[in-house]
C-alpha cells in the first residue's frame, strides 16, 4: 500500500504554481492582460513563460511561446502538459498560433489547463480539442 506524502504537492499542482507565479513577471503595460504559461516535458521538467509586450505592439509574445522557448533551449522536445494563467474569471485559452506552437511538441492528446490567478481550473482541454487536424511535424 502506497502511503502519499500529505505535503507533496499533487501531480500537476507545481506546473499550476509555476504559471500562476511566472504571471507575476509578464511585461503587458499596452493590454494590461497579464498571462503565464508552465510546461512540463518528457522528463519532468518544469518551465515557465509570461507574455512579454512591446511599444512597437506587434512584436510582442505570448506567454506559451515563451514557456516553450525556454523548455527548447534547455534540450527539451517534448510537451507531457500545459498550463495556461489568465487574470479570470475567464479561461485564457491559447491564441492560434500558440495551440500551433504547442502542436510541434505535444500530442493530441496533452492536456492543456486553464486556470486563474488561484490556481483553480477553469477549463480543461486537449490539444486535439483545441487544434483538430492539426499540421504537424508528421505531415512533412
Ligand atoms: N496572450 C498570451 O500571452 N497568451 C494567451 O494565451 C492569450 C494572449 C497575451 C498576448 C498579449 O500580450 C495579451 O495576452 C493580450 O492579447
Amino acid at each position: 500500500m502506497q502511503h502519499h506524502d500529505p505535503v507533496a504537492p499533487h501531480p500537476g499542482q507545481r506546473l499550476t504554481e509555476a504559471a500562476v507565479t511566472v504571471r507575476g513577471n509578464a511585461h503587458a503595460p499596452y493590454s494590461g492582460f497579464a498571462v503565464g504559461a508552465a510546461v512540463e516535458d518528457g522528463d519532468g521538467r518544469i518551465f515557465a513563460g509570461c507574455n512579454v509586450e512591446n511599444a512597437a505592439y506587434p512584436e510582442g509574445t505570448c506567454a506559451e511561446a515563451g514557456a516553450i522557448a525556454a523548455m527548447v533551449a534547455a534540450g527539451g522536445r517534448s510537451l507531457r502538459r500545459v498550463v495556461v494563467c489568465g487574470g479570470g474569471p475567464q479561461p485564457c485559452f491559447p491564441c492560434g498560433g500558440c495551440r500551433q506552437k504547442i502542436r510541434e511538441f505535444a500530442a493530441a492528446s496533452v492536456e492543456i489547463d486553464m486556470v486563474d490567478p488561484q490556481g483553480k481550473i477553469l477549463a480543461r482541454r486537449t490539444l486535439g480539442e483545441l487544434l483538430p487536424d492539426g499540421f504537424g511535424p508528421e505531415n512533412l
